[in-house]
């Protein structure tokens, strides 16, 4: 069992479906609660990491108020590949026997598209901020993983932020100097001045905010970690990312900004 994760943790019963868009080909899942998962596989071409960047990015935006999926881990028996004919299925299944990660499935959303249906300034503004604080660079227009559901926004697929967590360099933390390409982001065109919302969110995402979205993350995804060991210390390499991060001068704020006013 699980002794660090506050997240919900569910069986999977059924392999229902894959999900075809997805690059790291995601699956549909039913689970012992009789609820529908979108499953991302522990044994997926991308890795783990990725899958604790849809954690803390996740959790993250949903203390900040956005809408996301409720993120489960999923507990999943290898042998459900028997039933499976797909054979790059089955090799997925087999190769994630274990704790997986879920989200729960919104049946009958799209793919959100701001022009279609305006996003309003206030949360373009903000999402813009979110993905520049955590170096989502998969909310493109091409590729918006914001789905529309009863109406509203939600965000999915934070798997590719973080990105620097594939191969640390714990001797010198450029986390001030990363820089966010902001030029493809699905929200750039609504954005208003980021300054209020910059001030706002990031007096709220304090050390304490990021611990607990840190201790959501199963140990046994962190201690694989060449560059650290201990799950503690690589709970604590995501800290100090984020402490550099929000740091004063934000440069990062300042260079989204003129990308921001450069395109109205
Ligand atoms: N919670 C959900 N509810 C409904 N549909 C979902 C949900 N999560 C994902 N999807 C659908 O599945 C697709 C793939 O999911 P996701 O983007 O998370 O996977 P991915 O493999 O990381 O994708 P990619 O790398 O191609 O962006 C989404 O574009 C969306 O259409
Ligand atoms: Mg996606």
């Amino acid at each position: 069992m699980n002794h660090t994760t506050g997240l919900r943790t569910v069986a999977a019963t059924r392999y229902v479906t894959p999900l075809r868009e997805g690059g790291s080909l995601p699956g549909l899942v039913e689970a012992d609660d009789l609820g529908m998962y979108v499953l991302k596989f522990r044994g997926a071409g991308q890795g783990v990491k990725t899958l604790v960047a849809e954690i803390v990015v996740g959790e993250l935006a949903r203390r900040l108020g956005f809408r996301v999926p409720e993120i489960v881990l999923v507990e999943l028996d290898p042998e459900l590949a028997r039933a499976e004919p797909d054979q790059e299925v089955q090799e997925l299944l087999r190769a994630s026997g274990g704790l997986n990660l879920g989200l729960d499935y919104l049946p009958g959303s799209f793919d959100y598209n701001p022009v279609v249906r305006e996003p309003g300034q206030e949360l373009a503004t903000r999402l813009l901020w979110l993905d520049a604080l955590a170096l989502n660079v998969d909310r493109s227009w091409r590729n918006p993983n914001t789905l529309l559901w009863h109406r509203q926004v939600w965000l999915i697929d934070h798997g590719a932020s973080l990105y620097f967590h594939h191969s640390w360099r714990p001797d010198r933390f450029p986390a001030k100097e990363y820089r966010f390409d902001a030029a493809d982001h699905l929200m750039l065109p609504f954005a208003g001045p980021l300054t209020e919302v910059d001030r706002e969110l990031s007096a709220r995402v304090t050390p304490e905010l990021v611990a607990e979205v840190l201790a959501l993350v199963p140990d046994a995804w962190l201690d694989q970690d060449e560059a650290f060991g201990e799950p503690d210390r690589v709970r604590a390499a995501y800290q100090e990312f984020f402490a550099a991060r929000l740091a004063r001068p934000r440069t990062w704020v300042e260079s989204l900004e003129a990308a921001r006013a450069a395109r109205v």
